[in-house]
């Protein structure tokens, strides 16, 4: 059998590859990255599970989760490593990416690699803006609303953008349908498709090390199969371990049904996005676009072209003062708002009440809403002022 597949596959020149030695200097943060992959592959694993049971449209897509979470055998417990495993996917990615600049390993020549690593950022964080919909709750659904009236704040694009999310005037079951195929089609084979190109370019051009090796060491390391390939396995052990845990003993909150004639809900996105949404608040009236669409958009412009933009020499993070203050600076207000924002209050909300027809998607709208366009104002209440 050996000889067979020898024969017709280049195993040996396979297995050569995969013994390569990898630079000398190299620490458990090397393994992030993939620890990053075996989330994906989680959350693909246990998305296909949970997409047994559930049904896409406003009547049914609360009942089912319920379903899920209630009378599924383990269905608690994969939808918990789902609902969980989405955050420490954000979290293991944005630590991937603080390893990256550490070492400063995005520079020449791996510039594409960072450059397709922050589009698998926005992909991530996609998943999470797509899959907060589909429990079809009260804190799904006015969350998706403040999301879509941030996008429709981007000039030229944004209102186009938002019907095409919506898929009409309204929140209702075409988005839910549409969120649906983005989170469970569209979404996966883009980033499956990107973690190729990176893996590809990573293997390409071999692991970048730390700064510290000399052009000997480069090569004079441990071989990544099996010692690497043991380390990265024993690391996916370990954080399935911890995620198992947490899924099995947090129950994953299910709040009542959507109902867009609640016009006092207190809508806030995931965790992750509370950043984006605590900075809106400091920016009102004509200023608003500023919070909504300029800082996000320079920002994601800023972290694609980085490698380009930073000539400077190779060096640890803390040996390079400007990169180190920039970088610390990102991390504080990122971290800094994220808490804020979970802490603050209400946000002051106008919210244009729907019929609860509208959103059960018995009648379709019939308006071509630019009253729902208004629906949020991010002002700070008073209360925040202080
Ligand atoms: C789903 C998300 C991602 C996956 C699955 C992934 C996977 C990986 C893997 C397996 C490696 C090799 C091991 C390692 O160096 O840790 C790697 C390296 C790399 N990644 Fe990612 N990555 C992701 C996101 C990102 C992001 C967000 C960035 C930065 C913006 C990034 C930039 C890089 C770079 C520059 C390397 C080469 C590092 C070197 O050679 O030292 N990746 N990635």
């Amino acid at each position: 059998m050996r000889q067979f597949l020898n024969e017709r596959l280049p195993l040996a020149e396979l297995g050569t590859h995969l013994r390569k030695p990898l630079p000398k200097h190299i620490n458990l943060l090397f393994s992030l990255g993939s620890l990053a992959m075996f989330l994906l592959l989680l959350q693909a694993a246990t998305g296909a599970f949970l997409a047994l049971y559930y049904s896409p449209s406003p009547d049914h897509a609360h009942n089912a989760v319920t379903y899920i979470s209630e009378e599924v055998p383990f269905g608690a417990f994969v939808r918990g490593l789902h609902h969980w495993g989405a955050s420490a996917m954000v979290i293991i990615v944005f630590l991937h990416l603080l390893r990256v600049v550490i070492y400063s390993s995005y520079k020449a020549p791996r510039e594409l690699t960072w450059s397709v690593g922050v589009l698998l950022l926005l992909v991530v964080l996609g998943f999470g803006f797509t899959g907060y919909l589909l429990p079809w709750d009260e804190k799904a659904y006015w969350a998706t609303v403040v999301g879509v009236e941030i996008a429709s704040t981007a000039p030229v694009l944004g209102e186009v953008v938002a019907k095409v999310l919506r898929g009409g005037a309204e929140i209702g079951a075409v988005t839910l349908a549409r969120f649906y195929a983005l989170h469970t089609i569209w979404l996966p084979w883009l980033a499956f498709g990107l973690v190729g190109v990176h893996l590809f370019l990573v293997r390409y051009y071999g692991s970048s090390g730390t700064p510290q090796n000399t052009q000997e060491e480069m090569k004079a390391g441990k071989p990544f199969y099996p010692d690497q390939v043991f380390e990265d396995v024993v690391g996916m052990l370990i954080l399935f371990l911890i995620l198992a845990s947490v899924a099995l003993f947090v129950p994953v909150p299910l709040e009542d049904v959507a109902d867009a004639t609640n016009a006092d809900y207190d809508p806030r996105p995931e965790w992750y996005f509370l950043f984006l949404f605590q900075l809106l608040k400091y920016f009102q009236g004509p200023f608003e676009i500023i919070g909504t669409f300029v800082i996000p958009t320079v920002g994601i412009l800023l972290l694609l072209f980085l490698p380009f933009l930073d000539k400077s020499e190779r060096a640890v993070l803390w040996k390079r003062p400007v990169a180190l203050t920039v970088t610390t600076v990102c991390v504080v207000a990122i971290v800094g708002l994220t808490i804020l924002g979970a802490s603050s209050p209400k946000l002051e909300t106008q919210a244009a009440p729907q019929s609860t027809e509208d959103i059960q998607g018995a009648a379709p709208p019939e308006t071509e809403t630019d009253e729902a366009e208004e629906v949020f104002d991010f002002q700070l209440t008073e209360e925040e002022l202080e």
